[in-house]
């Protein structure tokens, strides 16, 4: 596959992307704005950040905010966090009912918290759970949405947690799940390391034809190409890469194109960061509550200004409603100035994880 050569659309069940390249579940990211953003540029399809399914179940602000899937919100998936099968396809099935095209399964959160209560990257030690709980969402969606499954390669190095993630995975395909996203990094592993490309070439050489999408040290078109070049899987969904950088899903088209990608200048920046605030304030009910979130984003996107440094001491103090002013600032014309804004694969920006709730 040469950079300029056309990749196979992805398909989810009925649901046809033009480009293999989505956006992932982000924990404390992928909300409303952040997903709109991404389509704009280029998204094919995003993921909600993983939700709880008791949070999906019980009434409330948060479960409104988590049902409420806007027209211009698709292709999204739901992505769902739980321990107890029942409650899981409840879950899911009210997800479908709101409007979510796709419903995709967390095994592999390695969140101590989340894994003391069973869930998310623990159910990669427990096959007979992890399957019921396919069951049990299988049944109560009923065909309506394609369900697809995340998981991590195992929740360790041993050889035992690998034969589980073998049955896990060929269970939950036996049973009729559409697709399964794999990060190869165990549970264990965190983020510690790198992603283990050479296992999703396993994993595609194990399960055939069916869709696999690769996860895991993707932080520019490159990687991406490189990825799906590498490793032989349907698709990637784009995660740390695409945090303040909405703008790789336009240079993977470039580059497909046989174009050169082209790095953001400071006015798509400022664009994009007010579409976030518009979409943002409406979701959160205020501009008290969406700047937190907000801010957070600007600050991503501040890694990838000409002074990033700068960029992230105006933009870490930003308080009350100057959001869009100080945007503005930090985004101004003047800081694309003597700056090529061709990218190359060496300028790719490996972010720090500060935080993970994943
Ligand atoms: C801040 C953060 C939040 C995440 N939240 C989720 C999540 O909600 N659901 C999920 O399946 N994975 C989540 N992930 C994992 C990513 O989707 C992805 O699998 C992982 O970051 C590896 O890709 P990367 O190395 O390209 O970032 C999260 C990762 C990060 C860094």
């Amino acid at each position: 596959m040469s950079a300029a050569s056309p990749l196979p659309p992805l398909a989810l069940g009925s649901l046809r992307m033009d480009m293999p390249v989505v956006q992932a579940a982000l924990s404390g990211y992928s909300d409303l704005a952040m997903r709109t953003v991404a389509r704009a540029h280029g998204a094919p399809y995003a993921l909600n950040e993983v939700v709880l399914d008791e949070l999906v179940l019980q009434k409330g602000r948060l479960q409104r905010r988590i049902l409420s899937v806007p027209e211009h919100d698709h292709p999204v998936g739901g992505q769902l966090m739980g321990s107890q099968p029942e409650r899981f396809g409840q879950a899911a099935r009210e997800l479908v009912k709101a409007g979510y095209d796709v419903v995709d399964l967390n095994f592999g959160c390695p969140v101590n918290k989340v894994l003391g209560r069973r869930r998310g990257g623990w159910l990669l030690q427990d096959p007979e759970t992890a399957l019921a709980m396919i069951d049990a969402v299988l049944q109560a969606v009923a065909g309506d949405a394609p369900v697809t499954v995340k998981l991590r390669r195992g929740s360790d190095d041993s050889p035992d947690a690998e034969a589980r993630f073998w049955t896990i995975l060929d269970g939950a395909i036996a049973r009729g799940i559409t697709a399964a996203t794999v990060h190869p990094r165990t549970v264990a592993q965190k983020y510690v390391g790198p992603s283990r490309w050479p296992f999703l070439t396993k994993v595609k050489q194990h399960v055939g034809a069916f869709p696999i999408l690769g996860s895991g040290d993707l932080f520019s078109p490159f990687d991406v190409l490189a990825m799906l070049r590498e490793t032989g899987v349907n698709g990637v969904t784009v995660a740390r890469g695409c945090i303040g950088n909405p703008f790789v899903f336009t240079q993977v088209r470039e580059l497909l194109a046989g174009r050169a990608a082209m790095r953001p200048t400071a006015a798509a920046q400022r664009a994009a960061l007010h579409q976030h605030w518009q979409i943002a304030v409406p979701f959160y009910g205020s501009e008290r509550h969406a700047l937190p979130h907000a801010r957070m984003h600007a600050i991503k996107f501040g890694q990838y200004h000409k002074d990033p440094v700068w960029a992230r001491e105006r933009l870490v103090r930003m308080r009350g409603p100057e959001f869009l002013p100080l945007v503005d600032e930090v985004f101004a014309d003047c800081h694309d100035e003597g700056r090529s804004l061709q990218l190359r694969p060496e300028d790719a920006i490996v972010p720090a994880l500060q935080s993970c709730s994943e």
